[in-house]
This record gives C-alpha cells, sequence and structure tokens, in this order.
C-alpha cells in the first residue's frame, strides 16, 4: 500500500505512514512528543490537535470538551489518516516544552557534594595502571593469564572476567604500551571485570552515569570516577509517556501490543541517550570515555530498560521476571558512551517496591541508624520505608498520578511555570499564588495542589469531604464543564490564557491520593505495631519540585500529624542513591544487602489497608484524634 505524508506544524516535521495509522503514531515516527496519559485509548483527551489540510477518518470523538471541538480539536490517537495531511500542534498537546526540574542548583560542578555519611570515595569502576612482565620462552603463559596475575596483585578480588570485544583488543594493547597498560575495572559483587584496555599509562579521564529512570521523568548525572565530582545533570520525560501516563498503561503495551515491549524499551533507550547526549555536550567529554552506568527505577522501569517483559508484575500474583538482573554491556542496550562500558541495575525488593526506593534508602542512611525513620517516595505510587539499623519494613500504595499533575484537570509536573504555593483570603476568597521559576502560572504541580487543597478547606470554601461551598459569595466559584469549580487565577494573568481551575473532581482524586499515603503509612505501623509518636524522622523524596510544605501536609492528612521539624524533604534519592553506588564499593555492595533486609508488606492482602484509606477519604481524617494539631 502507498504510503502517505503527515506534516506537523509548527514544526514542519513529516512522517511517511501507512493509510489507517493513527495521527498520534505518526506524530511519534515524525519525532513529534503528543501528550497521551492514556496511552492512545481515547480516554483521556490530552493529545488533541487540529487537522489543518487532508482526508483522515475519526475512529471515535473521544474526550473532547464542546469548547474543544468548536475550536475544530480532534484526539490524535483517534483519529487516522487517509491520504496526506497537515496537522497543527497547539502548545497545550506537547510533552516536550519544558525541561523538567532538577532538584538541586543548576551548578555544573558541584565541589562539595560529598558522599552519605560513613563511605568514602572508592568508585566501583576505576583505571588500574599496570607494568607487565613481558613474556619469554621459558616463561610463556597466556596474555590473558599474564593480565590477570598483574591485576590480581592490584585488587582485592574473586574472579576476573572480560568480555569478547575486550579481549579481542588485549594481545595488540599489550604490545604498543611495551606491556604497560591501563585497565578499567569494574568491581561488582566481588568480582572484577576489564571493561576497557588502554596501552601504556594513560592519563584520560574515566566518567559514570547516575541514572534515574522514573515513569514520569529521567535524570542522569555524569561523575568524573577520580574525583567524584558531578559534572553535569539533566533531566527530561520519560518518551514512554507516548504510550500511556502510569506504568499499568504501559505493561499492557509491553504485554499485549505488537512490537509494544520494543516501543517502550526504545523509548527508555532513546530518552537516556538524549540526556547522555546533553550532559556529555555540557560537560565537554566524550562518550567513549563513559565506562560504568548506574541506573535505578522501579521494576517495571528496569524491566522495559532491560527490555524484559513486565507483563506478569501486572498479573497476580504480581512476580516480576527477575528482582536481581545481571550487569549488561552498554552495545547491548544501545547506550551512546563506550560499548564495553558496564551498566549496572539495582534489585528489586518486590514488583511494586524497585531499586529506585533500594537506591533512595542508601541514601537516607536509615539502615545504619538507631533512630527509626520513614523515609516515603511520593509519586504515582507511594513507596515507603520503615524501620532503622534493626529491621525495615516497605510498602507501596497505589497513589494515583494526582501528586505529578495526571488526572488533575490543570495538573502538571513540577516544572518552570507550575504554580507550587497558594494564598487564598479568608474574607475576599481572593487568590495570590507563585510559580516555579516566577513564570506566569500554566498549571498546577504537586506541591501546589496540596497547598491549594489545604488553602480551599482552611478558609472555608470547600468541607472535609471536598465539597465546593456553592453558597459563597465569589465569582470564582462556577458550575464548569465537569461541574463545580474553583478558578484560582483567571486567563488574562495565565501563560496559556485559560483560567487554572480546580474542580471537584480534581479535589476527589487528590483526597484518594492522599488517602492511600496516609492509609499505608498507618498500616505499616500497624503492622509493627507502633504507634506515629515513635517515628523521629520524615524523609520525603519526589518530584514536588524544591519544597513541600509540611504543615499543608500535615493538614490535609497526606502526612503524620508530627512536629515539622521531623520532617525533611530529600528530592530525587533514586539519582542521588544511584551517584553514591557508583562512588563507593561499600556503597554498592551495602544496596545489594539493603534489597535483602527488607520485609514487604503487601497491602492488597487483608482488610487494614481498605479499612485506613476509606477513613483517610476526608480532610484531614474521619478520626481526628489523630490530627491534634489541625483545627
Ligand atoms: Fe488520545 Fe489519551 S485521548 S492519548
Amino acid at each position: 500500500m502507498d504510503k502517505v505524508t503527515v506534516l506537523f506544524f509548527p514544526d514542519n516535521l513529516v512522517a511517511n505512514v501507512e493509510p489507517g495509522t493513527s495521527v498520534l503514531r505518526a506524530a511519534t515516527l515524525a519525532g513529534v512528543e503528543l501528550k497521551s496519559n492514556c496511552g492512545g485509548d481515547g480516554t483521556c483527551g490530552r493529545c488533541l490537535v487540529k487537522v489543518k489540510d487532508g482526508n483522515v477518518r475519526l475512529k471515535s470523538t473521544g474526550a473532547v470538551s464542546q469548547k474543544a471541538k468548536q475550536a475544530g480539536m480532534v484526539l490524535a490517537c483517534q483519529t487516522m489518516v487517509e491520504g496526506n495531511v497537515v496537522i497543527d500542534v497547539p502548545k497545550d498537546s506537547r510533552l516536550d516544552e519544558h525541561q523538567v526540574l532538577l532538584d538541586e542548583k543548576e551548578v555544573l560542578v558541584e565541589q562539595d557534594e560529598g558522599l552519605a555519611e560513613g563511605y568514602a570515595i572508592k568508585p566501583v569502576c576505576r583505571k588500574v595502571k599496570l607494568s607487565l612482565t613481558e613474556p619469554t620462552l621459558t616463561e610463556n603463559v597466556s596474555d590473558w593469564n599474564r593480565l590477570q596475575a598483574a591485576l590480581r596483585s592490584e585488587l582485592d578480588c574473586g574472579e576476573i572476567h572480560i568480555a569478547l570485544p575486550v579481549l579481542r583488543e588485549l594481545a595488540e594493547t599489550l604490545r604498543a604500551g611495551d606491556w604497560d597498560v591501563t585497565v578499567t575495572v569494574a568491581q561488582l559483587n566481588g568480582c572484577a571485570e576489564v571493561v576497557h584496555l588502554e596501552p601504556g599509562h594513560s592519563d584520560r579521564k574515566s566518567f559514570g552515569l547516575a541514572v534515574d529512570i522514573g515513569t514520569t521523568t529521567v535524570v542522569v548525572y555524569l561523575i568524573d570516577l577520580d574525583s567524584g565530582l558531578t559534572l553535569g545533570k539533566k533531566g527530561t520525560y520519560n518518551k514512554q509517556a507516548r504510550y500511556g501516563d502510569d506504568v499499568i498503561t504501559r505493561m499492557i503495551h509491553a504485554s499485549d501490543k505488537k512490537g509494544g515491549l520494543q516501543d517502550l524499551h526504545k523509548a527508555v533507550i532513546d530518552t537516556i541517550n538524549q540526556l547522555i547526549d546533553e550532559v556529555l555536550e555540557q560537560s565537554q567529554a566524550s562518550g567513549d570515555d563513559v565506562h560504568m552506568a548506574m541506573v535505578a527505577g522501579n521494576s517495571t522501569m528496569t524491566h522495559l530498560f532491560l527490555g524484559l517483559t513486565p507483563k506478569y508484575i501486572r498479573l497476580e500474583p504480581y512476580i516480576p521476571l527477575a528482582a536481581e538482573t545481571p550487569p549488561v554491556r552498554a552495545e547491548e542496550l544501545g547506550l551512546n558512551i563506550n560499548p564495553t562500558a558496564f551498566v549496572a541495575t539495582f534489585a528489586s525488593v518486590a514488583s511494586y517496591v524497585g531499586g529506585d526506593i533500594v537506591s533512595g534508602t542508601l541514601v537516607t542512611n536509615m539502615a545504619q541508624s538507631d533512630e527509626i525513620t520513614l523515609f516515603i517516595d511520593i509519586g504515582t505510587n507511594g513507596e515507603m520505608v520503615l524501620g532503622n539499623r534493626d529491621w525495615l519494613m516497605t510498602a507501596a500504595c497505589s497513589a494515583g498520578p494526582a501528586f505529578e499533575g495526571g488526572g488533575i484537570t490543570f495538573g502538571m509536573r513540577a516544572m518552570k511555570g507550575a504554580i507550587e504555593y497558594v494564598e487564598i483570603d479568608a474574607d475576599t476568597y481572593e487568590v495570590k499564588v507563585s510559580t516555579i521559576g516566577k513564570m506566569k502560572p500554566m498549571g498546577i504541580c504537586g506541591s501546589g495542589l496540596i497547598d491549594c487543597l489545604a488553602k480551599l478547606r482552611e478558609v472555608g470554601l470547600i468541607d472535609r469531604a471536598g465539597k465546593i461551598q456553592t453558597d459563597l459569595d465569589t465569582p470564582r466559584i462556577r458550575q464548569g464543564d465537569d461541574g463545580w469549580e474553583f478558578v484560582l487565577v483567571f486567563g488574562e494573568e495565565t501563560e496559556c490564557n485559560k483560567d487554572i481551575i480546580i474542580t471537584e473532581n480534581d479535589i476527589k482524586n487528590l483526597l484518594r491520593a492522599k488517602g492511600a499515603v496516609y492509609a499505608g503509612i498507618r498500616s505499616m505501623l500497624k503492622a509493627v505495631q507502633l504507634d506515629e509518636e515513635v517515628i523521629e524522622k520524615v524523609l520525603i523524596a519526589g518530584g514536588f519540585g524544591n519544597f513541600i510544605n509540611i504543615r499543608d501536609a500535615i493538614s490535609i492528612g497526606l502526612l503524620p500529624d508530627l512536629p515539622p521539624e521531623k520532617y525533611r524533604f530529600i528530592g530525587n534519592s533514586s539519582v542521588k542513591g544511584a551517584r553514591l553506588s557508583l562512588l563507593s564499593q561499600d556503597a554498592y555492595h551495602e544496596a545489594q544487602e539493603l534489597g535483602k533486609k527488607m520485609t514487604y508488606l503487601e497491602l492488597s492482602v487483608g482488610n487494614d489497608f481498605m479499612d485506613e484509606f476509606m477513613s483517610a477519604l476526608f480532610i484531614p481524617h474521619t478520626d481526628m484524634t489523630l490530627f491534634p494539631s489541625v483545627t
């Protein structure tokens, strides 16, 4: 069948596709990233485009508001091309408009980042300069045995391995350097792996990557393996988002769609490669000098990164293909670094408590401390770890994507333009907001949503069940397409020229999300028969941007009612743990042990979690005695 051309405006990017292909698919092929939270099911209404010219067939009109229909918008996922077409992509439908906010200062070189307490710099990958004795007729062991013997005298290790492509280089490299050689060695789990060879004694730099693969965003750090300095940091959306916003939709795509697993594997590798290219350019470094990558992600992300099927993670009894995965070579995955570079991932504890949580727990140092610590990573899943050096319990609850902006009319991730702070006047109901990057508001991120919910309740605009009080005298309360809504910012003051609203449905989704997290915490405490008061420290990780207002998070019943000084926001703990493991063999070893040490509490077994969840669907809770500081 003859292919047809789909031209995307204003990018001027083109895809040549078979007739019958969806505009969403064509956009992906052309390199135009569209929002597609539902993965192309026609239910999220985010992939709106306008057909400027040409023939298309509408599979369904799907979730398009009356207003969007009148403006000629259609859903890209439900629009099939029949001939050559021209498509206009509005700004609001694009995924890659803004850079992901990295949770730390935008500095290129961090001189003083240091490692977590108790760890010294001893990278898992480093260069060793060796001078081998030249073979003779009487001392004639093989080149490889000769190298192993020399390495063994330098390293504390068990077996020494070498990959075939590196072994092929050995004979000439040794002779070119007149038996002086520089060997890049990765040491994991007691074994040494020869990663790279250079003739003579080389002073070329050696770099490593710390990578966090989040369901929503991916972050890459470039690390100097000699000095331990972080040379560059980059983050962006996970390109897998084009196949769905949440892990379940992506698992379905990987398992049920032809070529689906390959789609998702390629999307995350493309994302990481884009960041690798950016971070190398930022630091003026060469990919050939990157010899190690340490990768943390949840179980599904790790599976998809390695091209392993996540199918059985989703199906009862929720078993991953592998909890621990062996290190692989960069070229097996197609990463833009030295092809023989070693790539290691973190072991997961359970299907829904992955290597990112193990990596994060490492950074918290809670397994080295007497203090009972609660570590919570709030994303689409609320994963939590409770314990100290003697015991660690972990659980995961499905919070839904609300705190990452998903399922909220004007929800967005913590990026420039996101409302992160809300103030509402108790008498006039006038609203003041501040945004990340001090830009005009475009939407509202997790910390802004927490703040917003707290303030709406505080001034009486909503009741404890989250219902908008429609009898109040303010033009900000009105009936919208989805029922009652409250206008946070009117269109004339927003970047998108639309009123930024919060609807009763949004509030309902937020209550479910906060209820799930709090119910998870309560269920864990119940399982170990402890009260909230015994928690000495609460460490919070997640995509909230720069901060989370602890007082507000308590007042809506997301977090336990503990003194605010017990709380600390630790940002992206997953990538920090990957960095730490890259720079410290002891830390990497500790991470391996941590996974084994944690007891997993399955919240879907028994009624405790459900009972707790139902009680937590109010602001702050049905049992006010649990929140004595909230009036
Ligand atoms: Fe098209 Fe969700 S409606 S991707």
